[in-house]
This record gives C-alpha cells, sequence and structure tokens, in this order.
C-alpha cells in the first residue's frame, strides 16, 4: 500500500490544470446505458471511481475503451441487468446504474450499496424516485430487485432530511426520460454534477427543463442516441486547490476551473483573507496578508457550502487567528480528520456536528491516516502547512477523486511524494 510523504512549509505557486469532475462523470457513464449506440466522453480523470464504473459498465456487458480522458462506449453483444456486490460494494455511485438499468430494460438487479466511513447513506429517496413512476422494487439476499413493465410519469417530491439528493434525482431523472407523460421532480438538486448530466441527456434527445432550479420537468421519450460531449471541471478539485494555495502563503493559476461553480467557497475565502480572481479560461487564487482570518462555515446542498470541501476548509483554518466554527449539516458524523489534524498540533474539539477550531501558530508534520476521499485531502493540506514531514498512509482513498494529485502539486513547488509502506 503506498503512503505520501509531504515536507511542509514550501509555499504553492504557479500552474495547475483542473481535471474533468468525479462526481458528473459517474452518473454520465451510467447514463449510456439508455442507449445502444456508441458514446463518447471527453475529459474523464484518470481515477480509481472511474475506473469501478468501466468495470460495472463491462459486467453489464458494454464494450468500453478508456484511453487517456476520452472513453467511447458501445452495446455489446450480451445484455446483463446484474450489477455485483463485489463492485457496488467499493463504490457507493454504482447506485446510478439503477435507473438506467430499469429504463432501458424493465428490470435491474443492483447490489444494496454498502456502508461509509462519512455517515449514514440511506437510499430510501432513490427508491422513493423509482416507486413513483411505477416501478415494483424489493430487497433480496442484499440485491434490489427492481421491475418496471412500463414507467409512468409523476409528480414526486425527493426533499429528504438533509435537503435534496445528487444521485437519488440522478437515478429519477434517469428512469424519467423514458417513462410515459410529464414528470416533476421537486425539491431536486441543483449541483452543477446534476446540471451537466441533465445536458448528457438532453443532447441523446431527452426532454428536460427547470435544471439547477430545485423542480424539474421532464416528459418522456421512447428513445435515445449515443453522443459525444464533454464533462464539466470539478469544482471539488478546484476547491481543494484553492484552499492549499491560501493555506501556504502562496499564488496559483487554476486553468479550466470555473468560479461560479465555487461561490460560497470564494464568499469565504474572501472572508479569511484570500484573493480571488476570475479569468477567461481560470481562476488565480492568493492570500492578501499575512494573517488567516477565522470564518464560520455550515455546510448546505448547492449553492451552499459543499460538505465536500468541509475537511480541506478545516485544515486551513487550524492556523488562523482565532476560533472557527464548521457544522456539518449533510453527513453529520463527518469528521475523522480531526482526531488526525489534532495529532498534527491543532486545536479542535467538536460538539455534536459541530468542531470548534482555535487557530494555532503553527502544526507540526506526524504520521497520519486517511479515512476517506476528502477526509485525505485535508491531511495533504496539513501537511503541506506544517513544519517538517508528514506520512499520510491509506492513500488509495485520496486515487479515487484526485488525478495526479503529487505530480500537480510538485509542480507548483510542494514537497510531496509517493513511497511504498
Ligand atoms: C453526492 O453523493 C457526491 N457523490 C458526494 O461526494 C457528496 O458528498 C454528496 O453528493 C453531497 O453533496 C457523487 O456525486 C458520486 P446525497 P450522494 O444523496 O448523491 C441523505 C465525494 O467526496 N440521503 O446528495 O450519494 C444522505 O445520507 C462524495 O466525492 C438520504 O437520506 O449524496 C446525505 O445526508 C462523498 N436518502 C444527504 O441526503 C437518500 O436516499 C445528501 O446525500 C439519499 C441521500
Amino acid at each position: 500500500m503506498d503512503k505520501l510523504v509531504v515536507e511542509g512549509g514550501k509555499r504553492l505557486t504557479g500552474e495547475i490544470a483542473i481535471s474533468g469532475a468525479k462526481n458528473a462523470c459517474l452518473p454520465i457513464l451510467a447514463a449510456t446505458l439508455l442507449t445502444d449506440e456508441e458514446c463518447i466522453i471527453h475529459n474523464v480523470p484518470r481515477l480509481k471511481d472511474v475506473s469501478t464504473m468501466v468495470c460495472i459498465l463491462e459486467s453489464l456487458g458494454r464494450k468500453v475503451e478508456y484511453e487517456k480522458n476520452t472513453i467511447k462506449i458501445s452495446a455489446g453483444k450480451v445484455k446483463a441487468c446484474t450489477a455485483a456486490y463485489e463492485l457496488v460494494s467499493t463504490m457507493r455511485a454504482s447506485i446510478a446504474v439503477l435507473g438506467p438499468l430499469i429504463a432501458k430494460y424493465g428490470e435491474a438487479k443492483v447490489s444494496f450499496p454498502g456502508g461509509c466511513v462519512i455517515g449514514a447513506r440511506p437510499i430510501d429517496l432513490h427508491l422513493k424516485g423509482l416507486r413513483a413512476l411505477g416501478v415494483d422494487i424489493h430487497i433480496e439476499e442484499g440485491y434490489i430487485l427492481a421491475s418496471a413493465k412500463k414507467m409512468k410519469g409523476a409528480k414526486i417530491y425527493l426533499g429528504g432530511h438533509f435537503g435534496s439528493s445528487v444521485l437519488a434525482t440522478a437515478n429519477t431523472l434517469m428512469a424519467a426520460v423514458m417513462a410515459e407523460g410529464e414528470t416533476i421532480i421537486e425539491d431536486a438538486a441543483c449541483e452543477p454534477e446534476l446540471i451537466d448530466l441533465a445536458n448528457f441527456l438532453l443532447k441523446m434527445g431527452a426532454q428536460i427543463s427547470g435544471m439547477g432550479t430545485p423542480t424539474l420537468k421532464i416528459k418522456g421519450v421512447k428513445k435515445l442516441r449515443g453522443i459525444e460531449y464533454t464533462v464539466i471541471v470539478d469544482r471539488i478539485e478546484t476547491g481543494t486547490y484553492m484552499l492549499a494555495a491560501i493555506a501556504t502563503g502562496g499564488s496559483l493559476f487554476l486553468k479550466g476551473a470555473k468560479l461560479e461553480h465555487n461561490l460560497a467557497l470564494n464568499d469565504k475565502l474572501l472572508e479569511s483573507g484570500g484573493i480571488v480572481k476570475e479569468r477567461s479560461n481560470g481562476i488565480e487564487v492568493c492570500r492578501s496578508g499575512k494573517k488567516i482570518k477565522p470564518i464560520d462555515i455550515t455546510t448546505l446542498t448547492y449553492p451552499g457550502f459543499p460538505t465536500d470541501l468541509q475537511a480541506q476548509m478545516m485544515s486551513l483554518v487550524t492556523i488562523c487567528e482565532g476560533i472557527s466554527v464548521i457544522t456539518e449539516k449533510i453527513y453529520t458524523e463527518r469528521f475523522i480528520h480531526v482526531s488526525e489534524l489534532n495529532r498534527m498540533g491543532a486545536n479542535i474539539v467538536l460538539e455534536g456536528s459541530t468542531a470548534i477550531v482555535k487557530g494555532v501558530k503553527k502544526l507540526s508534520g506526524a504520521p497520519v491516516m486517511a479515512s476517506d476521499l476528502r477526509a485525505s485531502a485535508a491531511l495533504v493540506i496539513a501537511g503541506l502547512i506544517a513544519s517538517g514531514k508528514t506520512e499520510i498512509s491509506r492513500v488509495y482513498h485520496l486515487d479515487r477523486g484526485y488525478e495526479k494529485i503529487e505530480e500537480k502539486l510538485s509542480a507548483v513547488g510542494a514537497s510531496i511524494y509517493r513511497v511504498k509502506e
């Protein structure tokens, strides 16, 4: 197993090209199941999670060619509707094949997704959306068995305890595009990744309106065609590097990044003493002064502050001047990174789903363990800030969502390298 070694105290300066968005790519790859015609998708990041989705599509009988950052998918000889436990249990986003399989084949057998360290992640809203379209669903031996002779459009309220759900909206949308008549999804997710999926479906010939608003309207069609498409850039990767630039007192140009996808983060960075400039082909980010000011954040669904940047933002405020309060409203237990940051000399106290971060003068390098994708990115930022050496084990978590992170960071002055454990 690999670990990453980070020698801190270096300012990041230079240019980083932002990759395609993992969380747009995964449901878009699943959506290719809605047609037998060839689909070509560009700007696909080379990530472990993308490879897992490719394996699932191949196990469902698709022919997949994956070269550089382009994937070509076409219907293979066999038709299969079972997404197996071995694959689905390694990646929750695999659940996104459920809607497309039912829409295309009228049946699906998908393993119930496994647990997740960031919190309880039920799929009740996914099942609610599909059942409202007339899909018969029951759980047997750890599998979701779903079938529908004919799906019928419906009015569906999809809001949950924590607000809208990204993948539940995606699954219901991907089924509704081939259901008879009109479907209205209320409290739909508004994330840019969901809009990208809707644009992909529109280009395939679907009829959808209201993207980016809580009310999605879909008119079912009989057939969808194969297309060529380019995935949006990754706003969470962008946000991670924006935070790393300010945390190290450096200055980065993030090529291809879109500020409009990160307005909540931008707002907080300006408050903490950052400078963010939008350029035609990217974002420039640096720190205004010596000190980082404390901030309070509450994670919310889009366009609120993203939960996927909560841990990385926490790393930044560990060295701010004063007390910051971070409240997690989406995954109330998403704080596994706290004990590792405290191991590096941070001063963080947890009160239920709120972390109180008392800024310290400096962090010191230490051996730490990654627990999930975004927590590992937070430990990289902490390692860049800290004096001395930080060794991050279990970096396979990082490889799920960050393309070439150590190459990108080394190119802008970081001392970061991978070693076999
Ligand atoms: C997407 O997951 C992202 N993953 C997650 O990013 C991200 O954290 C999450 O949205 C929230 O922004 C992908 O897009 C592949 P949700 P998703 O359903 O769709 C509750 C990363 O780091 N809920 O929007 O699975 C749920 O428990 C990953 O890249 C229900 O109660 O998340 C959570 O509290 C981690 N019932 C809230 O809704 C349901 O049926 C939001 O989850 C579904 C969700």
